[in-house]
């Protein structure tokens, strides 16, 4: 970073696994003075390098996370995802407790606490003020699936307080055309819903299933089925919390067919909870279909990825472009970079498409 440079100031809520890897990237590209862009899809966007982005607030509920610096809650536990570097430079941010609504699922409570959320008894702060006071532009959502009240909350505290929302949950926000309009008439531009990553299952399945429409093949039947071993995946073995994810997970796919496969043939969502597998998801995918003269054609894959940097590959984008856009008083849902980047935007476009108008957008003047 250039000094005296403006940065673009964030607040995260979730100090998880994806919070962490989005850290430690960004002090990662600060050493190598963003390197050679390897790794990420933009090196400069509107003018931003990753390591411009800043920490100012972060909101937890658990108790080994909650009053700690920032440097020292993105390693505790429960947290396993992978080091991308030794250390982090000492924050002064501390985590503040948030308000626990349903972001804990019942269920935590049967497993190691190694493995499982434990919530500090603290009383939740008032994130609408904390959120005001620490000049945060931009909260990133990143809390557990199902977490449809604590979302909802961090979504008024943001509309209170001005600030833009980046929803990486599949809490439907920024798609719902109810809280776009509350964003828009505050003048808050916002992206949401439910994190693509930068290489993972929904965009492998997506550009697999195009591929098998644009050469004419029809989808008879596909699965993609996901196994990991992070408090995500622990999260995600509650059934109740998973209707959301299922929706997005599978209009991801189902969007790209110019036909209606039957919801029968369609099976995409999270599978089980390997415990050994940490932060490492592993996903299998299989696609039937038929080709000329009705002839059967099979496609069988398996991608193996670091869960959470995949995701944060990706926030890194979706952060630097709302600046942008807060910068050039756009207001309300983002729309190409919501397709591109999330499961569930307002609006699904092809993503060479959502691409294309991001390019055109970071080209425009500001
Ligand atoms: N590649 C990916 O990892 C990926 C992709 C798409 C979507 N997502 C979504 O992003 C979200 C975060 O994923 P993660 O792997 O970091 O999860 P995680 O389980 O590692 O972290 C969730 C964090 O939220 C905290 N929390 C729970 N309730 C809270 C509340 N009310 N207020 C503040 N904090 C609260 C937990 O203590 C935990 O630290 C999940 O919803 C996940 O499905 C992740």
């Amino acid at each position: 970073m250039s000094p005296g440079k403006r940065r673009i100031k964030i607040a995260i809520a979730g100090v998880g696994n994806c919070a962490s890897s989005l850290l430690q990237g960004i002090e990662h590209y600060a050493r190598s003075s963003g390197g050679d862009g390897a790794g990420l899809l933009h090196l400069s966007m509107g003018g931003w390098r990753p390591e411009d982005v800043e920490v100012v607030a972060a909101f937890d509920v658990d108790r080994r996370k909650v009053g700690l610096p920032l440097h020292e809650a993105v390693f505790a536990a429960p947290n396993c995802t992978t080091a991308i570097g030794s250390t982090l430079h000492q924050s002064p941010v501390l985590v503040q407790m948030g308000p626990v609504h349903d972001g804990v699922a019942p269920h935590m409570a049967d497993y190691p606490e190694e493995q499982a959320f434990r919530v500090a008894e603290e009383p939740p702060v008032d994130v609408a003020k904390v959120l005001a006071s620490s000049g945060a532009e931009i909260l990133v959502s990143y809390l557990p699936v199902g977490s449809q009240k604590a979302v909802s909350a961090y979504a008024e505290a943001c509309l209170a307080s001005g600030v833009s929302l980046v929803n990486c949950v599949p809490v439907f926000i920024v798609s719902d055309p109810h809280w776009g309009d509350r964003f828009r008439a505050a003048g808050i531009a916002c992206a949401g819903d439910d994190i693509k990553s930068q290489l993972g299952a929904t965009i492998l399945h997506r550009m697999l299933a195009r591929l098998f429409v644009d050469r004419g093949v029809r989808i008879d039947r596909t699965y993609q089925l996901n196994t990991g071993g992070n408090t995500d995946f622990l999260n995600m073995l509650s059934r109740e919390r998973l209707q959301s994810k299922k929706i997005s997970k599978t209009e991801a796919v189902t969007s790209q067919l110019p036909y209606d496969a039957g919801a029968g043939n369609v099976h995409i969502g999270p599978s089980d909870y390997v415990p050994w597998q940490k932060d490492n998801k592993v996903c299998f995918l299989r696609i039937e279909g038929h080709g000329f003269g009705g002839v059967p054609i099979e496609l069988e894959a398996r991608l193996s990825v670091q869960d959470s940097p995949n995701s944060a590959g990706i926030v890194i984008d979706v952060i630097r472009y709302v600046a942008l856009a807060r910068e050039r008083g756009i207001a309300g849902p983002l729309l190409p970079i919501s397709a591109y980047t999330m499961k569930h935007p307002p609006v699904q476009m092809p993503d060479p498409e959502a691409a294309r108008q991001i390019e055109e957008f970071l080209a425009q003047q500001g």
